[in-house]
């Protein structure tokens, strides 16, 4: 690596922190017996139906470049998804694909920062919102949500009160990544008034939008939105379909930005791979049984787990509406990645620190629960174990 302070890079590369999810990883090199609950992805592998239709497309030849933009039988499929989803229509020439989420993000911001510009994100938040912003010389400005002693909420103050003139976006991002919030329709709609009144652009990061337990669909901004409002939802293949190594994901823009977008996308990846494209439209057709059956499961997971921990005098945590982390606080615990560390390498189990999240408190941890029950259950006793000694 190269040394911090030499000069070498662009400053914004060379500011950039290490990552406390890997730092708490690099514990873990050649340990057995480890479980693993820091990556956020499902414990299954993609389901057949849609690996055979990736296998189909390469018999078939689908090995050239594929439009900027995406396939356009990819972009049709994701166009009518997505109208059907919301009950909103959505054309075709509103819909990119990217090659992640990830991505996605990374486009979005590429649009829209600058150094001398910033972005407010609702927080704690996943820390590649962050480090886009970084790599691009932009701020990144927390808008902390609240824990209400059950559960979270944006006080909409919070981002009225951190946007200036240097502010480009606002990056929501709902069922979110760790907490589990939803964010209320109602909250939606007067956030993307105040944007629109102040010309701000809304990034929306919705790869959660399926992962909700107690609602048919978390309310989404295309749900208030018109075509040409400064709306960006993101997208991804990656959690609903088990998907998370295809790199596969879209976004939803105003059709104005196609051009654009077309570019920055041919400069990032000339387009994703054709053949996962193609897996992806057989995702969209046949895939609903699958998700059914694992918001099933993750249902039972997020039960057991939330009752286990919030049993627990020392531990304070909401009830995750969506997504698939428990987001919980231990009192007594004054250094999470330190604890998270000696998890690791004295009881084996994986969690992330909520620092690694930007989190305003010491002592959050987060646990994926998209994981099996008795898998849970020993690292849940693990963890005990470890914030009784
Ligand atoms: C909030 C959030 N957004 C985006 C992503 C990106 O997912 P992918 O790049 O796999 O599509 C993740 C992955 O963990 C996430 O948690």
């Amino acid at each position: 690596m190269a040394d911090p302070a030499s000069g070498e890079l662009r400053p914004a590369i060379e500011r950039m922190p290490v990552s406390r999810i890997r730092d708490v990883a690099n514990e873990a090199m050649g340990m057995e017996g480890l479980i693993p609950l820091w990556f956020g992805e499902p414990d299954v592998a993609t389901p057949d139906f849609i690996c055979q239709a990736a296998a189909d497309a390469l018999s078939q030849g689908e090995t050239f470049y594929s439009p900027n933009r995406g396939v356009p039988d990819l972009r049709h499929a994701l166009a009518r998804y997505t109208s059907e989803l919301y009950q909103v229509p959505v054309a075709d020439d509103r819909i990119t694909i990217t090659a992640s989420g990830m991505s996605g993000i990374m486009l979005s911001h590429q649009l829209l920062i600058e150094p001398g510009t910033n972005v407010i994100c609702a927080t704690p938040a996943w820390p590649n919102v962050q480090g886009t912003v970084d790599v691009l010389g932009g701020e990144f400005r927390p808008a902390p949500l609240k824990f209400t002693g059950s559960g979270w909420q944006l006080e909409l103050e919070t981002v009225f009160d951190a946007v200036d003139d240097n502010t480009r976006a606002v990056f929501i991002n709902s069922p979110g990544n760790p907490t589990g919030w939803v964010m209320p329709g109602d909250d939606q709609k007067a956030l993307l008034a105040f944007c629109r009144e102040r010309g701000l652009w809304l990034l929306a990061d919705e790869v959660y939008a399926r992962l909700v337990y107690d609602r048919s669909h978390a309310p989404s901004f295309l749900e208030h939105a018109g075509p040409e409002d400064r709306v960006i939802v993101i997208n991804s293949f990656s959690k609903p379909w088990a998907m998370t190594g295809w790199r596969l994901g879209w976004l939803v823009t105003p059709a104005r930005l196609g051009q654009r977008l077309e570019m920055v996308n041919e400069f990032n990846l000339a387009g994703a791979a054709t053949f996962t494209q193609i897996a992806g439209i057989t995702a969209l057709r046949d895939g609903e049984d699958f998700i059914a059956r694992q918001l099933e499961r993750y249902r039972s997971a997020r039960s057991a787990v939330y009752e286990r921990l919030s049993a627990n005098p020392r531990i304070r945590i909401g009830w995750p509406e969506g997504a698939f982390y428990a987001y919980f606080a231990v009192d007594g615990i004054d250094d999470g990645l330190a604890f998270c560390k000696r998890l690791v390498r004295e009881h084996r189990v994986g969690l992330v620190p909520g620092s690694a999240f930007n989190a305003a408190e010491e002592g959050w941890l987060r646990l994926c629960f998209a994981s099996q029950l008795d898998t849970l259950n020993t690292a849940l006793d693990r963890l005990e174990d470890a914030i009784a000694s």
